[in-house]
């Protein structure tokens, strides 16, 4: 099967508080969203990569995208919620599709996806019946919140990850369960509603998602970091 990746980019970046979807927030020097392409266009085991944008995004036309490569594909027809946005990319695949080709779902707002990271999720899912997603064990101590305010219990957290993104599902699968759910944040959210199990494969805390200012200095940081 093939490899194709679906990345969501039609959100409004409201949390973030900036007049700019935060995807096209300058990062490094480059569009935030340049950086996420970047590490999915140059993965030699991704076939096709399908951005999904806003019907009426008027960001995306005023840069200069071809140094991405041939692989990169636009898909005016984002939705109201990211699985929207996401069932918009698999409709637009379901022509050249196979049911069992792999879809990799990557959030237009994580820049920092290594090639390392993006390896281990498709090796160690290469054959699986289900699929998976990076994910990261729980760090910090968790609590629930009480109706005033305080703490009504502290809840164990062994056993809990932070779901990230790569999600990587087979297109058939991803499409009916979508298709069915209605209120998921996730594609594996979709996946398990179908009684499936997602596999969870280990990623970095540094495939961060930027949701708030500081976690764009975070980010800036960690791609300079790792430049030789
Ligand atoms: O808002 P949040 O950070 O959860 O968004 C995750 C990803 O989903 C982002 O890349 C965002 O652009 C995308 N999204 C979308 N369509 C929406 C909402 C979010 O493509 N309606």
């Amino acid at each position: 099967p093939r490899h194709f990746a679906i990345v969501p980019a039609a959100g409004s970046g409201s949390r973030f508080g900036a007049g700019l979807p935060k995807q096209y927030l300058s990062l490094a020097g480059r569009p935030l969203i340049h950086h996420t392409l970047l590490a999915l266009c140059r993965s030699p085991h991704i076939a096709r990569v399908l951005v999904v944008l806003a019907p009426d995004d008027r960001h995306w036309a005023g840069h200069d995208w071809r140094d991405l490569g041939p692989k990169l594909e636009t898909v005016y027809a984002g939705g109201a919620t990211r699985a929207e946005s996401v069932l918009a990319g698999l409709r637009a695949l379901e022509t050249s599709a196979a049911d069992d080709d792999w879809v990799l779902v990557h959030d237009a707002a994580r820049p920092c996806l290594s090639q390392a990271m993006l390896d281990a999720l498709v090796d160690e899912l290469a054959g699986d019946p289900v699929g998976g997603l990076l994910a990261v064990p729980v760090a910090d101590t968790l609590k629930r919140q009480d109706d005033d305010g305080r703490v009504a219990a502290t809840e164990p957290r062994d056993g809990l990850w932070q779901a990230q993104t790569p999600q990587m599902f087979r297109h058939a699968p991803l499409l009916a369960a979508l298709e069915a759910a209605a209120a998921v944040t996730d594609e594996a959210g979709a996946i398990e509603t179908l009684g499936l199990r997602p596999k969870l494969v280990r990623g970095d805390a540094s495939n961060l998602k930027v949701t708030f200012p500081a976690d764009l200095a975070l980010a800036e940081l960690i791609l300079f970091a790792r430049r030789e």
